[in-house]
């Protein structure tokens, strides 16, 4: 008899969520419109990967390359942002989640900034879901500040250039703590990685699905964790 294989749940999925626009232009409605829906999305996949076991969600909500969107768009999807950061705190304390934004939040405006700080304090000893959400995220960004602040570290004498390993990078990444994403999803068609958590996927299972991100539900959750669990994962090794 074939040797059944355990089903494995992924620790951390990452998440390009993407044909917001694409979905709101079928639809004769503004883009935004697809953002706002795209906004909800979110919030129930959180709800719906914690319930099958997942530890860490990570999406990719605003790319310091979506500046150059025109004005109202990135007003429309900074004020989404704003509304999760005042709104959420019930919800992730009911459901024991911990929020944590990564990329480079100097660059928001004073009073996102004080609410993301808000929340990330007040959920910081919640021990369910991690939600990591990227805003004013770029990898190549992250890469550059996490290495001028090794530099700096060098040149005062604190860290030693011999001594640093992957992990001394991994630790000075935004996503210090937090294991790197096994899976990586990305919806409506697209397959490129557009300078999303380089470093930390280099081993994560990608899937592509051509569901725009405001129609992704349950189900597409589990099927992309079901074709995870078809994949061979050898991190350069050999078949077992
Ligand atoms: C890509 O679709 C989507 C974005 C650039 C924004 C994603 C942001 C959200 C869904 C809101 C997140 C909210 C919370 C609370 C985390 P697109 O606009 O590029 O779509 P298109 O390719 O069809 O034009």
């Amino acid at each position: 008899m074939a040797e059944q294989k355990e089903y494995r749940i992924p620790a951390h999925v990452a998440i390009i969520m993407d044909g917001n626009g694409r979905w709101a232009k079928k639809r004769g409605l503004p883009r935004t419109a697809g953002h706002a829906q795209g906004a909800k999305v979110v919030e129930q996949i959180l709800e719906d990967a914690d319930h099958m076991g997942i530890r860490y969600l990570t999406v990719y909500a605003f790319s310091t390359e979506n500046w150059s969107r025109p004005q109202t768009e990135v007003k429309a999807l900074m004020n989404l942002l704003r509304t999760y950061m005042r709104t959420a705190l019930p919800k992730c304390t009911k459901n024991n989640v911990r929020v944590r934004v990564i990329g480079d939040r100097s660059k928001l405006d004073d009073d996102l900034q004080k609410a993301i700080d808000g929340l990330e304090e007040a959920t910081k000893g919640n021990t369910g879901i991690g939600f990591q959400i990227a805003i004013n995220y770029g990898a190549r960004d992250e890469m550059r500040r996490a290495v001028t602040a090794l530099a700096r570290r060098a040149a005062d004498g604190t860290l030693s250039p011999e001594s640093i390993t992957e992990q001394t990078i991994s630790d000075a990444l935004d996503t210090a703590g937090i294991p790197d994403p096994d899976l990586l999803i990305r919806t409506c068609g697209e397959e490129r990685l557009s300078n999303f958590l380089m470093w930390q996927l280099s081993y994560a299972e990608l899937y592509f699905t051509d569901k725009a991100w405001p129609d992704f539900d349950r189900d597409e959750l589990v099927k992309a964790v079901d074709a995870y669990n078809h994949r061979e994962r050898r991190y350069g090794g050999l078949i077992q």
